[in-house]
């Protein structure tokens, strides 16, 4: 894929500094898919789109929706964050013709992680996660977990992410929890 083409109307859409965050997401995937025996060019494609549809504004993103027929649910009123992917999923199927199903499922599921997930879609989650312009207590520490084995750096991230927003109080997606629950069933030694 030619992001170089793309990068104008990328940043037209999401703005410079997200446009950073998203190129730092696309390094990290690279990386972990180099290393973990992952599609690359299916990982950049899915990190340089996961946050293409990070719009501002008041309805923006229920306006997008329309656009692009896509029902917007219950959930994503209650949880605003968690639309953005979804609608980048369908953006990208109308304006650029990708039709990869596992590449969509990434960007869908990028925010709340899903039980089932995919390899690909664990690897955008943590690339977006700790991507190097991240910075909190041990994001250090899931980095380098990330190199050797990328399960046990997603149950790291995936259990930080829920701590956080209860600390915050802050509501938690269906899918973030029966994600969850799946982990805790695969019996992983150790989660934290
Ligand atoms: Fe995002
Ligand atoms: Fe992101």
């Amino acid at each position: 894929m030619e992001f170089d083409k793309l990068q104008e109307e990328t940043i037209d859409r999401i703005g410079e500094k997200r446009f950073a965050h998203t190129l730092r997401v696309m390094e990290k995937a690279e990386e972990l898919a180099l290393i973990h025996n992952i599609d690359p060019e299916k990982a950049k494609v899915a990190a340089f789109f996961h946050d293409s549809m990070k719009i501002k504004g008041g309805g923006a993103l229920e306006k997008e929706a329309e656009k692009y027929k896509l029902p917007f649910r219950e959930e994503w009123k209650e949880i605003p964050s968690i639309a953005h992917g979804y609608l980048a999923a369908e953006m990208i199927k109308t304006e650029y013709g990708i039709t990869d199903e596992e590449i969509l499922n990434a960007i869908r599921y990028h925010t709340t992680g899903r039980a089932g997930m995919s390899s690909l879609e664990i690897l955008i989650y943590l690339a977006d996660y700790i991507e190097e312009g991240r910075e909190f207590p041990g994001v250090e520490k899931i980095r380098s977990v990330a190199k050797n084995n990328l399960e046990e750096a997603f149950d790291m991230a995936l259990g930080n992410t829920i701590r956080f927003l209860i600390e915050k109080k802050q509501k938690i997606s269906i899918d973030s929890i029966l994600c969850w629950n799946e982990r805790v069933n695969k019996k992983h030694e150790e989660l934290y």
